[in-house]
């Protein structure tokens, strides 16, 4: 194996710098795609590219490319990367470790003077969070053509502001949403590294897991429209509040989750918005967005339909307007078996035991496994928390991670 120097500490700065980027105060991190906080974090990652030589490109959604040039620049590249845009009240190493981490085994395997055949690419993707649009995976549906660009045209954020105009704002309008899909055999692979975001590893104290299984994301949102009123003079008979209806659809998203027959079926209300939102008028308004999940897609699509119809059901019985748009209902991705086998295998030579796993959270690397054989390199995060503030893994933890991920890239681009 070829000697490669991870420089934890090196790589440890960097995090906390990026960190440091944030809509909110540390140790927050909010950086939502299209905020000044991503476009910094973008600019400071473009930077970090730039001083490794990698030639660096963005396509029309704000994907970026940062290329190490091989030796036969014919063959398929192999990529890696993940995001760094990130939810609000998050953390520091959700896409970050993929993203940072990756550029560390680059300019690791460049000290070592390693030259690849085929080229080496990191991918920062863009939006893998849904903050704005609520669909999350933005920039890699479209290079997989998980979304069309009809549809992502169509994108519109809270505040009513298409992707189109985005993307006129943030210069990346010079190009055509459809020229960002991939080219078929453009990767020979694709791996993301990436924290466990669950407590599997830290509690079975195992440094790395390979990712054999995606599961399978949806949301849905939804739009209830009620009849306001003074909170004083609307009597109780006479209500049609929007809010009580979006209270009874949150519930009935739990009842549909807890009571699916599976235990891998997770449900979530994580936006509810009312309007007016003043403490002496009935609530108008409601709009609600729905995560719901499952390893096995026969037992999510099940509970979907179940949330759907209880949706029609309250709404129709308090006398409330619903307007339901399903955002997302995506298949499980299967990982490429040859890969966890090479991961594995690299995993051996290192001395660091690994575990093979299924992802719950969902990542870019579902929909890059439509355009080549994809996996991911899981390291353990702290209680397994992610999304909050004190997600955390350790620079010992990173660094296994990172020597694997330099390792297992070195190896596929020979
Ligand atoms: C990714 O952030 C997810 O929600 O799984
Ligand atoms: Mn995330
Ligand atoms: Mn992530």
């Amino acid at each position: 194996m070829i000697p490669l120097a991870i420089d934890e500490q090196r790589l440890q700065r960097q995090i906390d710098e990026l960190a440091a980027i944030s809509e909110a105060p540390a140790p927050i991190v909010t950086r939502v795609l299209f905020s000044e906080a991503d476009r910094r974090g973008r600019e400071f990652v473009r930077q970090l590219a730039r001083t490794l030589a990698l030639e660096v490109r963005e396509d029309a959604v704000g994907n970026l490319f940062a290329r190490w040039e091989g030796t036969d620049p014919t063959q398929p590249a192999i990529a890696t990367g993940s995001h760094v845009d990130a939810i609000p009240n998050a953390g520091r190493y959700d896409g970050v470790v993929g993203v940072l981490g990756a550029l560390e085994a680059f300019r690791a395997l460049k000290a070592s003077n390693f030259r690849p055949k085929r080229a080496m690419e990191l991918i920062v993707f863009t939006a893998e969070e849904p903050t704005r649009f609520g669909i999350g995976c933005l920039g890699s549906r479209l290079l997989g053509g998980a979304l069309s660009p009809e549809r992502a045209a169509a994108l519109s954020d809270r505040e009513g502001k298409s992707l189109e105009a985005w993307r006129q704002q943030a210069g990346y309008a010079e190009k055509d949403l459809s020229s960002v899909r991939l080219a078929k055999n453009r990767y020979a692979a694709f791996v993301e590294l990436h924290i466990e975001q669950g407590p599997l590893l830290e509690r079975e104290n195992i440094p790395i897991g390979v990712v054999e299984r995606i599961a399978a994301p949806s949301t849905l949102r939804m739009d209830l429209t009620g009849v306001g009123g003074h909170a004083g003079a609307v009597l109780m008979p006479d209500r049609h509040d929007a809010l009580l209806a979006g209270a009874e659809i949150a519930l009935a998203v739990e009842q549909a989750a807890r009571h699916s027959g599976s235990p891998d079926t997770v449900g979530t209300t994580g936006v509810f918005r009312i309007e007016p939102g003043a403490v002496n008028s009935v609530p108008f308004h409601a709009y609600l967005e729905i995560d719901l999940r499952d390893t096995q897609r026969s037992t999510r699509d099940a509970a979907l339909a179940q949330v759907e119809s209880a949706a029609e059901q309250i709404c129709q019985r308090r006398g409330i307007g619903l307007n339901l748009e399903r955002l997302n209902v995506d298949a499980p991705a299967v990982c490429d078996a040859q890969l966890v086998k090479t991961i594995e295998g690299v995993c051996g030579q290192l001395g660091l035991s690994v575990k093979k796993m299924i992802s719950r959270a969902y990542h870019d690397t579902l929909f890059m496994a439509a355009v080549c054989p994809a996996t991911m390199i899981f390291i353990p995060c702290r209680g397994g928390v992610s999304h909050r503030p004190d997600e955390y893994s350790s620079p010992e933890q990173i660094k296994n991670g990172v020597a694997v991920l330099g390792h297992t890239l070195a190896k596929l681009a020979q």
